[in-house]
């Protein structure tokens, strides 16, 4: 998830909520029932949280101290690092395996493997090649080798 707000931001929408009683946001009314759809791609653009948010900026993390499960339970949504895990009481309750499982992969990949650019082909982390179900998506050309040397 990191990497996603590293790259750029790739999930436009999260999971539709309901809500249970009548409300109003701004204002506006929301009768109870109501699909609330959260604008993910509004929250991972919000200029106070992430001032270049279409730029391969990893460093934006660098002095994030709370884990993701931290954050996403904080009371002050500025103390967020992402949104993809989801809001509230619905919030996912397999964050912290989601978290230790794609540190323990990403991990593994960066020792075993030596990645580069393919000859010729420029490491673009800013360009945005396809389009997959939720959004735009980074395709790269690269040789991934196992460093046999050092297993
Ligand atoms: C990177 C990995 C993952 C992401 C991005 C993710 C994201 C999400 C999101 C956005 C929701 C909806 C939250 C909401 O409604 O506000 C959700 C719900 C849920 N997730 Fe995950 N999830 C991940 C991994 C996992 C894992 C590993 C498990 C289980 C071990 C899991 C179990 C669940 C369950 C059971 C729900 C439904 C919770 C409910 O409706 O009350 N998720 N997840």
């Amino acid at each position: 998830m990191f990497l996603n707000l590293c790259v750029y931001i790739s999930i436009e929408i999260g999971v539709p909520h309901a809500t249970d009683k009548d409300d109003y946001y701004r204002g506006r009314y929301i009768p109870k029932g109501a699909s609330v759809i959260p604008n993910l791609t509004a929250l991972h653009r919000d200029t106070e949280l992430y001032p270049h948010a279409d730029a391969f900026e990893p460093e934006r993390f660098r002095d994030h101290s709370l884990s993701s499960a931290a954050s996403a339970i904080h009371p002050d949504y500025h103390q967020r690092d992402h949104f993809n895990y989801g809001f509230g009481r619905r919030l996912c309750p397999g964050i912290n395996v989601a978290e230790q499982s794609l540190f323990i992969v990403i991990s593994r990949v960066l020792w075993a493997f030596d990645i580069r650019a393919k000859p010729g082909h420029a490491l673009d982390m800013g360009s945005k090649s396809g389009k997959s179900c939720y959004s735009n998506y980074l395709l790269l050309q690269l040789i991934i080798c196992p460093q046999l040397a050092s297993l």
